[in-house]
Protein backbone atom coordinates (compact mmCIF):
# COMPACT_ATOMS: atom_id res chain seq x y z
CA UNK A 1 0.00 0.00 0.00
CA UNK A 2 1.43 3.60 -0.96
CA UNK A 3 0.56 6.30 0.90
CA UNK A 4 1.36 9.86 -0.82
CA UNK A 5 1.29 13.08 0.06
CA UNK A 6 3.35 16.97 -0.39
CA UNK A 7 3.88 20.07 1.25
CA UNK A 8 3.98 23.25 -0.84
CA UNK A 9 7.65 25.48 0.18
CA UNK A 10 5.28 28.66 -0.27
CA UNK A 11 6.61 29.63 3.30
CA UNK A 12 8.13 28.10 6.58
CA UNK A 13 6.49 24.46 7.52
CA UNK A 14 4.00 25.66 10.54
CA UNK A 15 2.13 23.64 13.49
CA UNK A 16 -0.73 23.36 11.18
CA UNK A 17 1.67 21.16 8.52
CA UNK A 18 3.00 19.58 11.56
CA UNK A 19 -0.15 18.47 13.79
CA UNK A 20 -2.24 18.38 10.37
CA UNK A 21 -0.04 16.12 8.04
CA UNK A 22 3.65 16.01 8.71
CA UNK A 23 3.58 13.94 11.73
CA UNK A 24 1.35 11.88 10.89
CA UNK A 25 3.33 11.05 7.87
CA UNK A 26 6.32 10.28 9.42
CA UNK A 27 4.23 8.15 12.10
CA UNK A 28 2.48 5.59 9.98
CA UNK A 29 4.40 5.79 6.80
CA UNK A 30 5.57 2.75 5.24
CA UNK A 31 8.54 2.12 3.08
CA UNK A 32 6.35 2.18 0.29
CA UNK A 33 5.39 5.58 1.15
CA UNK A 34 6.37 9.09 -0.54
CA UNK A 35 6.64 12.37 0.55
CA UNK A 36 7.64 15.46 -1.38
CA UNK A 37 8.34 19.13 -1.57
CA UNK A 38 5.62 20.60 -4.03
CA UNK A 39 7.98 23.39 -5.00
CA UNK A 40 6.09 23.93 -8.44
CA UNK A 41 2.84 24.85 -6.39
CA UNK A 42 4.83 27.32 -4.75
CA UNK A 43 5.04 29.11 -8.49
CA UNK A 44 1.07 29.87 -8.53
CA UNK A 45 1.15 33.41 -6.89
CA UNK A 46 4.07 35.83 -7.04
CA UNK A 47 7.66 34.60 -5.30
CA UNK A 48 11.19 34.66 -4.84
CA UNK A 49 13.51 32.37 -6.84
CA UNK A 50 15.93 32.32 -4.22
CA UNK A 51 13.85 32.23 -1.46
CA UNK A 52 11.94 29.27 -3.00
CA UNK A 53 15.08 27.25 -3.47
CA UNK A 54 15.79 27.85 0.16
CA UNK A 55 12.05 26.97 1.54
CA UNK A 56 12.24 23.77 -0.57
CA UNK A 57 15.95 22.77 1.26
CA UNK A 58 13.85 23.95 4.49
CA UNK A 59 10.55 21.86 3.62
CA UNK A 60 12.94 18.83 2.43
CA UNK A 61 15.23 18.86 5.83
CA UNK A 62 11.69 19.30 8.14
CA UNK A 63 10.10 16.29 6.58
CA UNK A 64 13.36 14.26 7.60
CA UNK A 65 13.96 15.86 10.81
CA UNK A 66 9.93 15.04 11.55
CA UNK A 67 11.09 10.98 11.15
CA UNK A 68 9.99 10.59 7.69
CA UNK A 69 12.39 7.80 6.11
CA UNK A 70 14.67 9.77 4.25
CA UNK A 71 14.27 6.84 1.02
CA UNK A 72 10.33 8.24 0.81
CA UNK A 73 11.33 11.79 0.48
CA UNK A 74 11.61 14.22 -2.72
CA UNK A 75 11.02 17.21 -4.32
CA UNK A 76 8.20 17.82 -7.20
CA UNK A 77 10.60 19.29 -9.67
CA UNK A 78 13.03 16.73 -9.52
CA UNK A 79 11.03 14.77 -11.86
CA UNK A 80 9.04 17.44 -13.04
CA UNK A 81 9.39 16.37 -17.18
CA UNK A 82 7.05 13.14 -15.98
CA UNK A 83 4.56 15.21 -14.26
CA UNK A 84 4.03 18.12 -16.80
CA UNK A 85 3.72 15.60 -19.05
CA UNK A 86 0.83 13.58 -16.79
CA UNK A 87 -0.50 17.04 -16.09
CA UNK A 88 -1.53 18.02 -19.72
CA UNK A 89 -3.28 14.54 -20.25
CA UNK A 90 -5.36 15.66 -16.90
CA UNK A 91 -5.64 18.73 -17.99
CA UNK A 92 -7.67 17.26 -20.85
CA UNK A 93 -9.19 14.76 -18.84
CA UNK A 94 -10.87 17.77 -16.83
CA UNK A 95 -13.29 20.25 -17.15
CA UNK A 96 -12.94 24.10 -16.70
CA UNK A 97 -16.12 23.87 -14.35
CA UNK A 98 -14.78 21.41 -12.15
CA UNK A 99 -10.86 23.75 -11.50
CA UNK A 100 -12.68 26.70 -11.41
CA UNK A 101 -14.96 25.31 -8.58
CA UNK A 102 -11.86 24.98 -6.01
CA UNK A 103 -12.57 26.70 -2.84
CA UNK A 104 -8.99 27.09 -2.37
CA UNK A 105 -8.85 28.43 -5.98
CA UNK A 106 -12.04 31.39 -5.18
CA UNK A 107 -9.93 31.87 -1.65
CA UNK A 108 -6.62 32.50 -3.10
CA UNK A 109 -7.87 34.56 -6.79
CA UNK A 110 -10.65 36.41 -5.03
CA UNK A 111 -9.75 40.11 -5.09
CA UNK A 112 -6.65 39.57 -6.99
CA UNK A 113 -5.32 42.19 -9.48
CA UNK A 114 -3.86 39.31 -11.56
CA UNK A 115 -4.29 35.61 -11.40
CA UNK A 116 -1.69 32.67 -12.78
CA UNK A 117 -3.24 30.26 -14.96
CA UNK A 118 -1.46 28.22 -12.63
CA UNK A 119 -3.45 28.89 -9.34
CA UNK A 120 -6.06 27.54 -11.43
CA UNK A 121 -4.75 24.79 -12.62
CA UNK A 122 -2.68 23.13 -9.80
CA UNK A 123 -5.27 20.96 -8.82
CA UNK A 124 -4.60 18.80 -11.84
CA UNK A 125 -0.70 18.21 -11.05
CA UNK A 126 -1.78 17.55 -7.69
CA UNK A 127 -3.48 14.89 -9.49
CA UNK A 128 -0.61 13.90 -11.48
CA UNK A 129 1.47 13.92 -8.44
CA UNK A 130 -1.33 11.35 -6.71
CA UNK A 131 -1.63 9.55 -9.55
CA UNK A 132 1.80 9.62 -11.19
CA UNK A 133 3.09 7.16 -8.41
CA UNK A 134 -0.21 4.79 -7.96
CA UNK A 135 -0.76 5.97 -4.52
CA UNK A 136 -3.68 3.93 -2.68
CA UNK A 137 -4.24 6.78 0.41
CA UNK A 138 -3.90 10.76 0.47
CA UNK A 139 -3.66 11.75 3.49
CA UNK A 140 -3.90 15.32 3.90
CA UNK A 141 -5.53 18.95 6.61
CA UNK A 142 -9.18 19.29 5.76
CA UNK A 143 -8.36 21.66 3.18
CA UNK A 144 -6.69 19.41 0.63
CA UNK A 145 -10.26 17.15 0.65
CA UNK A 146 -11.52 18.66 -2.88
CA UNK A 147 -7.86 18.83 -4.72
CA UNK A 148 -7.82 15.18 -3.37
CA UNK A 149 -11.42 14.72 -4.92
CA UNK A 150 -11.00 15.81 -8.01
CA UNK A 151 -7.72 13.73 -8.21
CA UNK A 152 -10.20 10.03 -7.52
CA UNK A 153 -12.54 11.70 -10.51
CA UNK A 154 -9.78 12.26 -12.83
CA UNK A 155 -8.76 8.70 -12.24
CA UNK A 156 -12.46 7.12 -12.54
CA UNK A 157 -12.84 9.33 -16.03
CA UNK A 158 -9.42 8.43 -17.55
CA UNK A 159 -9.71 4.94 -16.60
CA UNK A 160 -13.17 4.57 -17.92
CA UNK A 161 -12.36 6.10 -21.22
CA UNK A 162 -9.13 4.84 -22.05
CA UNK A 163 -8.11 1.97 -20.32
CA UNK A 164 -7.71 1.03 -16.23
CA UNK A 165 -3.98 2.93 -16.09
CA UNK A 166 -4.64 4.61 -12.55
CA UNK A 167 -5.35 3.31 -9.01
CA UNK A 168 -8.30 5.63 -8.01
CA UNK A 169 -6.49 6.95 -4.34
CA UNK A 170 -8.84 6.77 -1.04
CA UNK A 171 -8.36 10.26 0.85
CA UNK A 172 -7.71 10.16 4.80
CA UNK A 173 -8.28 13.33 6.94
CA UNK A 174 -7.19 12.86 10.63
CA UNK A 175 -9.67 13.00 13.49
CA UNK A 176 -7.32 15.34 15.61
CA UNK A 177 -5.32 18.23 14.45
CA UNK A 178 -7.47 18.76 11.00
CA UNK A 179 -7.32 22.03 10.84
CA UNK A 180 -4.90 24.20 13.01
CA UNK A 181 -5.99 27.68 13.25
CA UNK A 182 -4.24 31.16 13.44
CA UNK A 183 -3.35 32.05 17.15
CA UNK A 184 -4.05 36.24 16.13
CA UNK A 185 -7.24 35.04 14.03
CA UNK A 186 -8.69 31.97 15.35
CA UNK A 187 -11.88 32.46 12.30
CA UNK A 188 -8.86 31.66 9.84
CA UNK A 189 -6.17 28.65 9.32
CA UNK A 190 -2.85 29.05 10.09
CA UNK A 191 -0.86 28.95 7.07
CA UNK A 192 2.56 29.44 6.38
CA UNK A 193 1.92 31.83 3.92
CA UNK A 194 -0.33 34.38 6.28
CA UNK A 195 0.53 38.12 5.63
CA UNK A 196 0.96 38.71 9.59
CA UNK A 197 3.02 36.46 11.08
CA UNK A 198 2.04 36.81 14.87
CA UNK A 199 -0.30 34.01 14.76
CA UNK A 200 1.58 31.94 12.80
CA UNK A 201 4.05 28.84 14.88
CA UNK A 202 6.44 27.83 12.95
CA UNK A 203 8.06 24.45 13.00
CA UNK A 204 11.68 26.09 13.52
CA UNK A 205 10.68 29.26 15.65
CA UNK A 206 12.73 29.12 19.14
CA UNK A 207 11.31 28.03 22.50
CA UNK A 208 11.19 31.66 23.32
CA UNK A 209 9.07 33.16 20.24
CA UNK A 210 6.76 29.73 20.82
CA UNK A 211 6.33 31.14 23.70
CA UNK A 212 5.53 34.56 23.49
CA UNK A 213 3.36 33.66 20.23
CA UNK A 214 1.19 31.48 22.90
CA UNK A 215 0.97 34.21 25.11
CA UNK A 216 -0.50 36.98 22.73
CA UNK A 217 -2.72 34.07 21.19
CA UNK A 218 -6.92 35.58 21.04
CA UNK A 219 -9.33 34.40 23.38
CA UNK A 220 -12.63 35.85 24.52
CA UNK A 221 -14.17 37.58 27.28
CA UNK A 222 -16.28 34.53 28.76
CA UNK A 223 -12.97 33.20 30.82
CA UNK A 224 -14.47 29.50 30.48
CA UNK A 225 -11.51 26.77 29.70
CA UNK A 226 -14.28 24.72 27.93
CA UNK A 227 -14.15 22.94 24.41
CA UNK A 228 -17.09 24.92 22.74
CA UNK A 229 -15.82 25.56 19.38
CA UNK A 230 -18.46 27.25 17.98
CA UNK A 231 -18.53 29.85 20.92
CA UNK A 232 -14.90 30.40 21.61
CA UNK A 233 -12.91 29.41 18.77
CA UNK A 234 -9.88 30.39 19.77
CA UNK A 235 -9.59 28.85 23.47
CA UNK A 236 -11.06 25.77 21.38
CA UNK A 237 -8.24 25.80 19.13
CA UNK A 238 -5.81 26.00 21.96
CA UNK A 239 -7.08 23.00 23.56
CA UNK A 240 -6.83 21.49 20.10
CA UNK A 241 -3.53 21.55 20.05
CA UNK A 242 -2.88 20.94 23.62
CA UNK A 243 -4.40 17.59 22.91
CA UNK A 244 -3.36 17.10 19.77
CA UNK A 245 0.33 16.99 21.31
CA UNK A 246 -0.60 15.35 24.65
CA UNK A 247 -2.68 12.54 22.57
CA UNK A 248 -5.86 13.37 24.30
CA UNK A 249 -8.94 14.71 23.18
CA UNK A 250 -9.30 18.56 23.41
CA UNK A 251 -12.29 18.28 26.30
CA UNK A 252 -9.75 15.91 28.10
CA UNK A 253 -7.00 18.80 27.54
CA UNK A 254 -9.26 21.05 29.25
CA UNK A 255 -9.37 19.60 32.73
CA UNK A 256 -8.05 21.15 35.68
CA UNK A 257 -7.62 24.40 33.63
CA UNK A 258 -9.18 27.44 34.69
CA UNK A 259 -7.38 30.53 33.35
CA UNK A 260 -6.58 31.57 29.65
CA UNK A 261 -3.05 32.04 30.72
CA UNK A 262 -2.75 28.57 32.17
CA UNK A 263 -4.43 27.60 28.81
CA UNK A 264 -1.65 29.15 26.94
CA UNK A 265 1.51 28.42 28.91
CA UNK A 266 0.11 24.38 28.77
CA UNK A 267 0.00 24.57 25.00
CA UNK A 268 3.03 26.61 24.65
CA UNK A 269 4.93 24.00 26.64
CA UNK A 270 3.86 21.29 24.87
CA UNK A 271 3.92 22.35 21.66
CA UNK A 272 7.71 23.07 22.48
CA UNK A 273 8.28 19.91 23.70
CA UNK A 274 6.32 18.66 20.48
CA UNK A 275 8.53 20.14 18.43
CA UNK A 276 11.83 19.92 20.34
CA UNK A 277 13.42 16.98 18.69
CA UNK A 278 12.09 17.84 15.28
CA UNK A 279 13.76 20.89 15.40
CA UNK A 280 17.07 19.85 16.03
CA UNK A 281 17.34 16.92 13.78
CA UNK A 282 16.00 19.65 10.65
CA UNK A 283 18.91 22.44 11.94
CA UNK A 284 21.67 19.89 11.87
CA UNK A 285 20.89 18.17 8.65
CA UNK A 286 20.19 22.37 7.52
CA UNK A 287 23.86 22.18 8.42
CA UNK A 288 25.19 19.44 6.46
CA UNK A 289 24.23 20.40 2.79
CA UNK A 290 25.80 17.35 1.23
CA UNK A 291 23.99 14.86 3.26
CA UNK A 292 21.17 16.76 2.10
CA UNK A 293 21.59 16.71 -1.44
CA UNK A 294 22.33 12.86 -1.41
CA UNK A 295 19.36 12.37 0.12
CA UNK A 296 17.03 14.62 -2.36
CA UNK A 297 19.22 12.82 -5.33
CA UNK A 298 18.26 9.14 -4.07
CA UNK A 299 14.59 10.10 -3.47
CA UNK A 300 14.48 11.80 -7.03
CA UNK A 301 15.68 8.60 -8.97
CA UNK A 302 13.65 6.59 -6.67
CA UNK A 303 10.14 8.30 -7.25
CA UNK A 304 11.04 8.71 -11.01
CA UNK A 305 11.48 4.89 -11.17
CA UNK A 306 8.13 4.34 -9.46
CA UNK A 307 6.28 6.90 -11.54
CA UNK A 308 6.96 6.57 -15.03
CA UNK A 309 5.95 3.51 -16.26
CA UNK A 310 2.53 4.18 -15.41
CA UNK A 311 3.01 7.85 -17.66
CA UNK A 312 4.05 5.45 -20.56
CA UNK A 313 0.95 3.77 -20.05
CA UNK A 314 -1.13 6.48 -19.81
CA UNK A 315 0.65 7.99 -23.14
CA UNK A 316 0.32 4.91 -24.77
CA UNK A 317 -3.64 4.46 -24.63
CA UNK A 318 -4.07 8.04 -24.62
CA UNK A 319 -3.12 7.51 -28.43
CA UNK A 320 0.45 9.41 -27.97
CA UNK A 321 3.54 7.98 -28.86
P1 LIG B 1 0.22 22.60 2.07
O1 LIG B 1 1.67 22.85 1.90
O2 LIG B 1 -0.68 23.78 2.08
O3 LIG B 1 0.02 21.82 3.42
C1 LIG B 1 0.72 20.61 3.73
C2 LIG B 1 -0.19 19.75 4.60
O4 LIG B 1 -0.52 20.45 5.81
C3 LIG B 1 -1.92 20.50 5.98
N1 LIG B 1 -2.26 21.77 6.63
C4 LIG B 1 -2.93 21.87 7.78
N2 LIG B 1 -3.46 20.93 8.59
C5 LIG B 1 -4.08 21.37 9.70
N3 LIG B 1 -4.19 22.68 10.04
C6 LIG B 1 -3.67 23.65 9.25
N4 LIG B 1 -3.77 24.92 9.60
C7 LIG B 1 -3.01 23.26 8.06
N5 LIG B 1 -2.38 23.95 7.08
C8 LIG B 1 -1.94 23.02 6.21
C9 LIG B 1 -2.49 20.43 4.56
O5 LIG B 1 -3.81 19.94 4.55
C10 LIG B 1 -1.54 19.48 3.89
O6 LIG B 1 -1.91 18.11 4.12
N6 LIG B 1 -1.23 21.19 -2.48
C11 LIG B 1 -0.70 20.68 -1.20
C12 LIG B 1 0.55 19.87 -1.38
C13 LIG B 1 0.43 18.82 -2.39
C14 LIG B 1 -0.14 17.55 -2.24
C15 LIG B 1 0.01 16.92 -3.50
C16 LIG B 1 -0.77 16.90 -1.19
C17 LIG B 1 0.90 18.91 -3.66
N7 LIG B 1 0.63 17.76 -4.33
C18 LIG B 1 -0.47 15.62 -3.71
C19 LIG B 1 -1.23 15.62 -1.40
C20 LIG B 1 -1.08 14.99 -2.65
C21 LIG B 1 -0.39 21.86 -0.30
O7 LIG B 1 -0.17 22.95 -0.77
O8 LIG B 1 -0.29 21.54 1.03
Amino acid sequence: MTRLSGATPSGRAQLGNYLGAIRRWAAEGTADDLYFVSDLHAMTTAYNPQRLRALTREMLAVLIGAGIRPASVFVQSDIMRDLTALTWVLECTSTFGEVARMIQFKEKSAGAKTVRLGLLTYPVLMAADILLQGADEVPVGEDQSQHVELARALARRFNTTFGDVFVVPDLVVPQVAARVRDLADPSRKMAKSSRDDAGVVFVLDSPDLVRRKFRRAVTDTANRVEYRPDEQPGVANLLEILGACTGRSPAEAAAGITTYSALKDQAADAVIEELSGIRKRTLDLLDDPAELDRIRATGAAHAAERGSHRLEAALRVAGLG
